[in-house]
């Protein structure tokens, strides 16, 4: 049946990525409105050969929508979403706000796709590297059970949004030829650089006391660890992450280390990855060739990689991994909840 669709945050990177999905895979549209700022009002947006025009977000904008998919940040998720979900409409949040709310479902559909029938009406779209971090960990963790995970993340420009990538582009050309770059959206030099993610940082002190983590973390750390705890269903799983912005456009790469309750081999890890939804190992040992960002951009799967045994403690593995953040770490994710939906 086809649906009457809004897409708040349009004009952004995973609004347009949303946009190209739904045309890709044939999603069944009705009518489809284009939500964002004031700013982009009156803009138009190619879908399906056709220009559609940007409308403003206000609270009426939902009269007759059957799917909000929700994409501009967290606090216009938080004031937008409950006016969608009262006039009507199923609400996919791609946005932090509702993830941890007991109320509402957070979904990876390879992991926990039953979840969604418990929604009440907004069903959230957990974070994209945790996103990414599940579909590999999920059947490993069916098959052998999880004693602990380490994770190092290596994350993309593009999860801090589009004006994050062109400044990145910027910022790359202006250092290439030595020039001064005024950075406007990223807080360090990002070009010929890394530095660990930006997202809250919890120091202990009062002032950091909304910050939702722990001392000595981040948000996007937290995440990891608190949605991955509620997307598997398992309040008991130990996750330990790093989380690391470098100058790469738009695919996270992931250090995972494992280890497993009961006793594996690399054997078994390939024959449970080799079958896991979602997943395609990559892996051209003769010429060190493995999953990276280059390889990922654009498409659907998570790749993996490297898969071996961490020879320094027993029944522990690593393995790398990749995605592309805009795409399954995003709008993909949100709409293959909608068509379960
Ligand atoms: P706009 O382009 O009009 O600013 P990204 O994550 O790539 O930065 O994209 C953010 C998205 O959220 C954009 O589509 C942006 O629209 C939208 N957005 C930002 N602020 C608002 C707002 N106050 N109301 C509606 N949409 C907003």
């Amino acid at each position: 049946m086809s649906r009457n669709i809004a897409i708040i945050g349009a004009t952004g990177a995973v609004g347009q990525e949303l946009l190209s999905i739904l045309e890709q895979r044939q999603f069944p549209i009705k009518s489809l409105k284009l939500l964002a700022s004031k700013r982009s009002a009156g803009k138009t947006i190619k879908f399906k050969g056709k220009d559609l025009t940007v409308e403003e977000l206000t609270h009426d904008s939902f009269k007759g929508i059957d799917l909000v998919l929700s994409s501009a940040g967290g606090s216009i998720s938080r004031d937008y979403a409950p006016s969608a979900v009262k006039a009507g409409a199923v609400v996919v949040d791609n946005t932090s706000h509702f993830r941890m709310d007991p109320n509402v479902p957070l979904v990876v559909p390879e992991v926990n796709p039953l979840d969604i029938k418990k929604h009440k009406g907004i069903i959230a779209n957990p974070n994209c590297t945790t996103i990414i971090m599940s579909l590999p960990l999920f059947p490993l963790y069916n098959a052998f059970g999880l004693e602990r995970v380490s994770v190092c993340t290596y994350q993309a420009a593009s999860g801090a949004g589009a004006l994050a990538m062109d400044e990145l582009k910027s910022e790359c050309v202006a250092l290439g030829q030595n020039q001064t770059f005024e950075r406007t959206v990223i807080p360090f030099q990002y070009a010929y650089n890394l530095f660990p993610h930006n997202a809250p940082y919890n120091d202990g002190s009062e002032a950091k006391a909304k910050v939702k983590a722990p001392k000595g973390y981040c948000e996007e750390e937290w995440k990891m660890v608190a949605e991955t705890r509620k997307i598997f269903g398992d309040e008991s799983i130990r996750v330990a992450p790093t989380c690391v912005r470098v100058p790469v456009l738009r695919a996270h790469s992931e250090a995972i280390n494992i280890q497993f309750k009961k006793k594996t081999s690399v054997e078994e890890i390939y024959a449970v990855l080799a079958k896991a939804p979602g997943v395609v190992i990559l892996e051209d040992p003769a010429n060190n060739h493995w999953p990276m960002p280059v390889d990922v951009s654009g498409k659907d799967p998570v790749f993996v990689g490297r898969i071996r045994q961490d020879l320094s403690q027993e029944n522990t593995f690593d393995i790398w991994v990749v995605g592309d953040q805009i795409r399954k770490g995003a709008a993909l994710n949100a709409i293959q909840i909608a068509e379960m939906l």
